[in-house]
């Protein structure tokens, strides 16, 4: 396993470029199993969690091959239905075959992903779903055993905007007899992005990005192409990096009303940023002031930059507290970020941060994805070196980090540990 040390205190300068979304591109593969023959899906990243994407859909019978950023994920071969426990297990993502397998094959056995770093993550919403639509959906053994023949349209209410099941309803809903209406959707940009390309193949989907999306199913989806959007929560953990160095810097490649949650916040905080078409320019300062922050599904602040504006609170003046709404325990970058000299006391689903003055460099550990890359940033501005260990997490949603950090000046490198 490799680590990342981090001697921290300089200001970051110059521009780095965002890849593909993760959380978009994930959905998009898994649609190609609503055809057969070859789907194109440029901009791709290169990061752990796509190449286990990549092996869920080549256990199906998909063949996948890759030149540069564009993949094509060839489906006339498809016939399995299964996605094993060694594979959901690293990554509850896989839990987007179930959709389109039961839409296509007509039955599907998927692993229940069990709990991450943060506590258990229920798919109950997802088999709600599955069931509304006319599938038989029953729990053996730890799996999803779920068949259906033509899925019918329905109503489907949502007792929260889950992102995962509703790009799983979407997808399996787009070749239902009927039309399907999703009501309290998830409006990320990612749902979006799905639609899109579910439309592409030639699907029937109104209204993504909106709380109602709504589905006239087809008989039959054709490839089509998709270029992936960026990744919007890689865009917002540089945008803390200029932020929390008091740096200078560009990111580019993004959009930017895709993190205006986060700009607002910055701006708040006292930090200068500036957006044009597909740029975020953020000068950092050296009073960063504390302010408040409640996690909430897109366009509020996402859960997903909690971690990131934590690392920024510990060096901000003031006192401030933070409400994580979606997740229980989503707090597993506490205890690492207090061996670095951060004063946070958390009570229930809030965590309160005091200012810590200096942080200091030290040994730590990375949780999962998100609390890694608060490692990273409090190890930017931490005094001395970090040296953070199971940089595995990291490596499943931030392409080369170390390179993007160094290109902006940051002493940063990975070495064997
Ligand atoms: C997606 O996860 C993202 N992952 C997560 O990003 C992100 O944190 C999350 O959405 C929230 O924005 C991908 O897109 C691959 P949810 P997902 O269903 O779909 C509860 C990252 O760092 N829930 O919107 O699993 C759930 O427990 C990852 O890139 C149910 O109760 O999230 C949570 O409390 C981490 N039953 C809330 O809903 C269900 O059937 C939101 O979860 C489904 C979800």
């Amino acid at each position: 396993m490799d680590k990342i040390v981090i001697k921290g205190g300089r200001k970051l300068k110059g521009s780095v470029r965002i890849g593909g979304a993760k959380n978009a591109v994930l959905p998009v593969m898994t649609a190609c199993l609503l055809t057969r023959g070859v789907s194109v899906i440029r901009n791709v990243p290169n990061l752990a969690d796509v190449m286990t994407m990549k092996a869920v859909l080549e256990g199906l019978g998909a063949r996948i091959s890759q030149r540069g950023r564009t993949i094509r994920v060839d489906t006339t071969s498809v016939e399995g239905h299964e996605a094993p426990y060694e594979l959901v297990r690293t990554m509850r993502a896989s839990a987007y075959v179930l959709g389109p397998l039961l839409a296509s094959v007509g039955k599907a056995r998927v692993s229940l992903p069990g709990g991450c770093a943060w506590g258990p993550r229920p798919v109950d919403l997802h088999i709600r779903a599955m069931h509304e639509l006319g599938a038989k959906v029953e729990i053996d053994h730890g799996y999803i055993m779920a068949t259906a023949g033509r899925l019918k349209g329905s109503t489907i209410r949502f007792s929260m905007p889950s992102v995962g099941a509703t790009g799983n309803t979407m997808m399996a809903a787009s070749r239902a007899k009927g039309k399907t209406v999703i009501a309290n959707a998830a409006r990320e940009p990612e749902i979006t992005a799905l639609a899109d390309f579910l439309n592409r193949m030639g699907g029937k989907v109104r209204g993504a990005g909106t709380e109602t999306i709504e589905i006239e199913g087809v008989d039959a989806l054709s490839p089509a192409e998709v270029k992936v959007i960026p990744d919007r929560i890689e865009a917002g953990t540089y945008m803390i990096a200029g932020a929390i160095t008091a740096g200078d810097i560009v990111v580019d490649n993004c959009v930017p009303e895709h993190v205006d949650a986060i700009t607002r916040k910055l701006r708040q905080c006292g930090v200068t940023v500036e957006t044009t078409r597909n740029r975020i320019h953020v000068k950092g300062s050296r009073k960063i002031q504390s302010v408040d922050v409640l996690t909430s599904p897109f366009p509020g602040f996402p859960t997903d930059m909690q971690a990131q504006y934590m690392a920024l609170m510990t060096v901000a003046r003031g006192v401030c507290v933070i409400s994580e709404t979606i997740f229980k325990d989503r707090f597993t970058h506490v205890p690492e970020l207090r061996r670095l000299g951060a004063d946070i006391k958390i009570e229930g689903n809030t965590a309160h941060v005091g200012y810590a003055g200096k942080l200091s460099g030290a040994p730590v550990m990375a949780t999962d994805l998100r609390a890694s890359a608060a490692l990273v940033l409090a190890g930017l501005v931490a005094a001395g070196e970090t040296h953070i260990s199971r940089v595995y997490h990291i490596d499943r949603g931030y392409e080369a980090i170390e390179e993007k950090m160094s290109g902006l000046r940051a002493d940063i490198s990975r070495v064997p540990e």
